[in-house]
């Protein structure tokens, strides 16, 4: 199975910098969606058409290959742009847009199933739209055969109010199509060569033509603007926040919880409000996550409680307990059992098994063992305004209030700091260091003082 993707127009109503199908819903680009339901339902070769902001696409993706459309002549010369490497093909193939990331990879096989069942030169996929407005209307000759479709601008008053619309999925005979693409004009309201005016013409020449109703109007909306985009978004978080709970997942308001197309949750984990779990995140089960929490691209073990943090490019093992107010930056591994309070920041960091940091903690660039004790208010001072530095603790070190370790140093195991120390020298294993000036009581002083 061979799939032509259209991506290639500007995306006007999105007024965007950024070409529209890198548009983002439920955390990855709007043709990131189309692609992967593709190869879901079967394609083994993606090309995709592009134009406007080209570049950026082609560093986008690199699995599908790509055919340049240098003018935006409308769909049906887009696909044209991509005859030559058709050249040898046979059978179908699946024409699909860039800006229509609802569908499933289910629906595709529906829909090719069908086209093949019935041996058709082009099956269309049409759905009944609540509001049709901007969409191709299906023409029906006397309600029932698949005649043509009418494009919304070139739509006269009775055919604006036909709901079945074009959702711009196809299947065609890859041959038949691109003999009939040559016979296109562009002789219409927007002065475009018009892909669906390639299902008329089929027909003409005595083509069976499929036009197949989607069950759910739902998979198939397109994005031409940011308010669609908004709807989109929804349709998506509504889809996943459902297939978690069939799992097994608690969520407790589905209404305030964003998770990510790609998100994975683990059986019996419980979602609070309010959170937001991106991109390529994985939580394991039997977690409590939330309220407020934003994790992004996160490795997170079973049994971890999080609350009121970020934390993002970062791995947390089982057992981890942490927040509110922490902030976990990349490169940062926390081994099991971690205990973590509050207004804690971790940069670039390894956390051994079992430490605690419960209070106002700055770890940045640190090795830092298992069993330790890092008092409230420690801070590894990694910076020294030109270079990062790294500092390393050992294993059971406790680490009084107040202290800051200037890096590069290094704690060995055991080893205990007293509190209020600034620490610029290695401490051997199992020593006590102090590094503070005494405390001088002044005798009555004031009394002198007067
Ligand atoms: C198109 C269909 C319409 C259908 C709707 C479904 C046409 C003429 N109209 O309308 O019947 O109801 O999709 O969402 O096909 N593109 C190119 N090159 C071009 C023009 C467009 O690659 O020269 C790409 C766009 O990037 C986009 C897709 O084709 O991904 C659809 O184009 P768009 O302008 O959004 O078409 P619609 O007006 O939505
Ligand atoms: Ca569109």
């Amino acid at each position: 199975m061979e799939t032509i993707i259209l991506a290639a127009g500007k995306g006007t109503r999105m007024k965007s910098k950024l070409p529209k199908v890198l548009h983002k819903v439920s955390g990855k680009p709007m043709l990131e969606h189309v692609i992967d339901a593709a190869k879901s339902a079967g394609s083994t070769r993606e090309v995709v058409v592009i134009g406007s902001g080209a570049e950026l696409v082609k560093k986008t993706f690199s699995e599908v290959e790509f055919v340049m459309q240098e003018e935006q002549l409308g769909t049906g010369h887009a696909v044209l742009c991509a005859k030559e490497k058709f050249a040898n093909s046979t059978g179908t193939v699946m024409i699909l847009c860039g800006d229509t990331p609802l569908f499933t990879g289910e629906l595709l096989k529906n829909l090719i199933d069908a086209h093949e069942k019935f041996n058709a030169a082009a099956t269309v996929l049409t759905a009944i739209m609540p509001n049709p407005k901007g969409y191709g209307r299906i023409i029906r000759a006397d309600n029932v055969d698949f005649e043509k479709i009418v494009e919304d601008k070139d739509a006269n008053f009775e055919q604006q109010k036909i709901r079945e619309v074009n959702t711009g999925i196809y299947c065609f005979n890859v041959q038949k199509l691109f003999d009939a693409l040559e016979k296109v004009t562009n002789d219409n309201a927007q002065g475009e060569y018009y892909l669906p005016d390639v299902l008329e013409i089929l027909r003409a020449e005595g083509g069976k033509i499929c036009a197949v109703v989607a069950e759910d109007y739902r998979q198939t909306l397109g994005i031409n603007s940011r308010i669609q985009l908004a709807e989109a978004e929804k349709i998506l978080r509504q889809r996943k926040n459902a297939e978690l709970m069939l799992s097994g997942v608690t969520i407790i308001d589905p209404a305030t919880t964003y998770i990510d197309f790609d998100v994975e949750v683990g059986q019996d984990t419980i979602i609070y409000p309010n959170t937001y779990l991106e991109g390529k995140t994985k939580i394991g089960a039997d977690c409590v996550i939330g309220p407020s929490v934003r994790f992004t691209n996160m490795i997170v073990g079973d049994n971890v409680t999080a609350q009121f943090s970020y934390c993002h490019d970062a791995e947390i093992s089982d057992g981890v307990t942490f927040g509110p107010y922490v902030h976990v930056r990349p490169n940062t591994k926390i081994s099991a059992n971690v205990k973590i309070g509050n207004f804690v920041e971790i940069k670039n960091s390894n956390i051994g098994e079992g430490t605690k940091l419960p209070h106002l903690q700055y770890i940045g660039d640190t090795d830092l063992g298992a069993g330790c004790n890092i008092g409230c208010g420690t801070i590894t001072v990694n910076y020294d305004g030109k270079q990062k530095y790294r500092t390393k603790i050992g294993d059971g070190v406790f680490i009084g209030c107040n202290s800051n370790l200037v890096a590069p140093v290094n704690v060995e195991d055991g080893a205990y700091i007293a509190a209020g120390s600034t620490i610029t020298e290695d401490v051997p294993k199992n020593n006590l260091a102090i590094a503070r000036a005494r405390q001088v009581n002044k005798n009555s002083w004031k009394d002198k003082r007067g």
